[in-house]
């Protein structure tokens, strides 16, 4: 996958395409060049929905002078630029993508990747957390100021330490693109007991393939509610026929209509808000084109 091609590809447990592989590298330029390739747009798709979020939570704290926004599977910190730096995924692919960016010694291309956000006032009062797998995609993050903070921890698999706890704690609201199902509601119970008492509020995006029913679960034990978004997001196109196949599939066996949908080339995915129980419900009732599943 390191050269940008998407056919021979590699399938997970899942059916969706594997992408370890660029996920790690120093340079977000692989992960971009395949993601451009397949027109990955959850993070410009969301975008709206994480700052209603955000927006949401200000309002209803307003002597807090900071919002710690934890952005779970945040990879390169694409989530952090959007929200924090009101860049686009456009600028972003435009600043890795250029010729021979991969090949400049390293002190220029540090200095490259501090361009990224040069001449540009980030929003002062959000700060943004990346927790990841991946320990060079958040040293990125890092060294671009596009997440003030980093948290590379495998909670699938295994507890935070002390510090990264303490990183965790501070969250006041939680957001996801592209990551649920590799995160499963494993590794949000483990965020959600650390920063208890307090109650991050979330907006995250679910490929349709993955039932939201043991998130759901887990949330509503937690004293939380779900509000579904009734619109449907596209993710990226399918990566190959096979995965295609794979993808309509799983959804046809959990009786899923397709149509207009995956049965074209995208994969679609859905935004759902969490929210503590007692939260009025006017607090979301204008919010367009949201109705609560219960
Ligand atoms: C498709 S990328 C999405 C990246 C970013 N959120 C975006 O939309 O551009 C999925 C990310 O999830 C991360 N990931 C995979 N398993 C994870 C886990 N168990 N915990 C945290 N992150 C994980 C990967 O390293 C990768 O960076």
């Amino acid at each position: 996958m390191d050269d940008g091609s998407t056919n021979s590809q590699e399938l997970d447990a899942s059916g969706k395409a594997n992408f370890d592989s660029i996920y790690t590298a120093d340079t977000p330029q692989p992960y971009l060049n395949v993601m451009r390739q397949l027109d990955y747009r959850i993070p410009t798709e969301a975008q709206a929905y994480i700052e209603h979020l955000v927006s949401r939570y200000s309002a209803a704290h307003p002597n807090q002078q900071e919002v710690h926004v934890l952005d779970i599977g945040t990879s390169y910190g694409i989530n952090g630029a959007l929200l924090k730096w009101n860049l686009s995924l456009v600028d972003f692919c435009d600043h890795y993508l250029t010729d021979g960016y991969s090949d400049l010694p390293l002190a220029q291309r540090d200095l490259h990747n501090q361009q990224l956000c040069l001449g540009r006032s980030p929003r002062s009062n959000i700060k943004v957390i990346g927790l990841d797998i991946s320990k060079p995609a958040l040293d990125f993050g890092l060294e671009t100021g596009l997440l003030d903070h980093s948290v590379c921890v495998d909670l699938e698999k295994h507890s935070a330490d002390d510090t990264q706890a303490e990183q965790i704690k501070q969250s006041d609201c939680l957001i996801s693109t592209g990551c649920l199902g590799y995160v499963s509601e494993v590794s949000l119970r483990k965020i959600i007991e650390l920063c208890a008492p307090n109650k991050p509020w979330m907006a995250h995006c679910l490929l349709r393939m993955f039932p939201l029913e043991p998130y759901r679960k887990l949330f509503e034990s937690c004293g939380y509610r779900v509000w579904l978004s009734d619109e449907i997001l596209p993710q990226r196109r399918f990566a190959s026929a096979e995965e295609k196949k794979q993808v309509l599939d799983s959804l046809h066996q959990q009786g899923i209509d397709t149509t207009g949908y995956e049965s074209g080339d995208y994969l679609w995915a859905r935004v759902f808000y969490v929210v503590p129980d007692d939260l009025p419900d006017e607090s979301w009732k204008f919010s367009v084109g949201l109705k609560n599943e219960q």
